[in-house]
């Protein structure tokens, strides 16, 4: 047992070494291990060989198998196949049966003897998930305007092994301006310097998701037009005026701009004051109207709250994050 687990800090040494790896079994190769790298998704059936070389003396009676963790694999998990190969069947059901696979020759009495060959297992929860929270953004408010990408990878145990590239095309998908950034991940941003038809009507993105150790792809191609994306500035004005002082009863009348050029946007005053520590809210829906202008009349009554306190006016954007506002205080 002592031997045993003095092999087993040798293999691991080994694994993470190729180069010593070679070396070491030039001389003393008994035999193999297929495949060499294996990879697999949970709920999946691993299938390991141990074939021992014609010259190693040795048959597969005289092999064991070792599970991540140093546990015997039991005899149901194993096939003989011809004279030489062992094959070891194992459906991998937790993250766990991730690690070194070992193929051991043993001696009659069933000791370890000499390490056969040994591989290390990848275990993957979906190869490449479908992602979520697609979406881009056009902020015409930013210098150089930026046309931004988000979305979510979903959960990995190894997401250092995935591979995100993401194509943006203002041309119906005809050409198309890769990622300016390099290694990405959740997030691309292009500019008007890597795109000049940033703002063109319509915007294609291909999003191109590989995973490099199970080799496997998923194109994920979404289009944006621009009118429903676009991220404007705030109100350039709110203003709010009353026949009688705002500290007065009676009406006031808050006017503020919303966003020129046919885009959808949202607009909603907020009323604070020192006296109402709960916001009133009073959502104007969206519209694709060309209004430059929003008037709003409100009645606040005297005896419940003297006045108004501060009046906060802002056009909210569709991705519903990135607000901005203007402020006025009303007295
Ligand atoms: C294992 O060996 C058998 C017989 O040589 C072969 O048919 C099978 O494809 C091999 N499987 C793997 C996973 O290498
Ligand atoms: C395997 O080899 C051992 C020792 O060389 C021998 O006793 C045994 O009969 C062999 N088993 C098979 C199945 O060939
Ligand atoms: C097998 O190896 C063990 C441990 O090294 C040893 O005690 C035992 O005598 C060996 N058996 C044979 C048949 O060589
Ligand atoms: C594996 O299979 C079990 C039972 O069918 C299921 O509950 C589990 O979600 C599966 N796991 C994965 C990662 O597919
Ligand atoms: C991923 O998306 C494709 C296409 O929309 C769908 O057919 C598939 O069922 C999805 N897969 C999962 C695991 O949700
Ligand atoms: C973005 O800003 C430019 C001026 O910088 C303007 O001409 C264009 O209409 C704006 N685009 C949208 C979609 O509002
Ligand atoms: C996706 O990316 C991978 C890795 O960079 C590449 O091999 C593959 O060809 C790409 N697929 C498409 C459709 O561009
Ligand atoms: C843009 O918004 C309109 C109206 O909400 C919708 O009908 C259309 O499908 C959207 N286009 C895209 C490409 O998202
Ligand atoms: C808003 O009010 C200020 C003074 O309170 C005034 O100078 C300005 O012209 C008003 N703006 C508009 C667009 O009414």
């Amino acid at each position: 047992m002592h031997r045993l687990s003095h092999w087993f800090v040798v293999g691991f040494l080994l694994s993470l070494i190729p180069r010593f790896q070679a070396f070491f079994f030039q001389q003393l190769r008994l035999g193999e291990l297929t495949p060499k790298n294996p990879s697999i998704l949970i709920n999946q059936t691993l299938e390991l060989n141990c074939t021992v070389f014609p010259d190693s003396g040795l048959n597969t009676s005289l092999l064991k198998f070792y599970l991540p963790r140093h546990i015997e694999a039991s005899s149901d998990m194993l096939t003989v196949v011809g004279d030489r190969t062992l094959l070891l069947k194992k459906t991998i059901s937790k993250i766990e049966d991730e690690g070194q696979y070992i193929c051991w020759s043993v001696n009659k009495t069933g000791s370890p003897v000499d390490m056969v060959n040994s591989v290390t297992l990848i275990v993957e929860y979906e190869d490449v998930r479908n992602v979520t929270d697609f979406q881009c953004i056009l902020d015409n408010t930013s210098n150089p305007k930026e046309f931004r990408c988000n979305w979510n990878l979903g959960k990995y145990l190894h997401p250092l092994y995935l591979d995100v590239n993401i194509i943006l095309s203002v041309d119906n998908g005809q050409n198309g301006v890769n990622c300016p950034q390099k290694k990405i991940s959740e997030q691309c941003i292009w500019t008007e310097h890597d795109e000049p038809n940033i703002n063109s009507m319509s915007n294609i993105v291909i999003l191109n998701v590989t995973n490099l150790v199970f080799k496997t792809s998923k194109i994920f191609r979404k289009e944006f037009w621009t009118q429903n994306i676009s991220k404007h500035a705030p109100p350039s004005f709110i203003n709010a005026s009353s026949s009688s002082s705002l500290e007065q009863c009676g009406c006031a009348t808050i006017t503020w701009v919303t966003i020129p050029g046919g885009v959808k946007t949202t607009s909603t005053v907020t009323l604070k004051s020192q006296w109402n520590t709960v916001p009133l809210v009073n959502p104007k829906s969206g519209s694709t109207t060309k209004r430059t202008k929003d008037v709003l009349i409100l009645r606040r009554c005297c005896s419940s709250s003297p006045g108004w306190g501060c009046l906060v006016a802002r056009s909210m954007f569709l991705d519903g994050k990135n607000d901005r506002r203007r402020r006025h205080t009303g007295r």
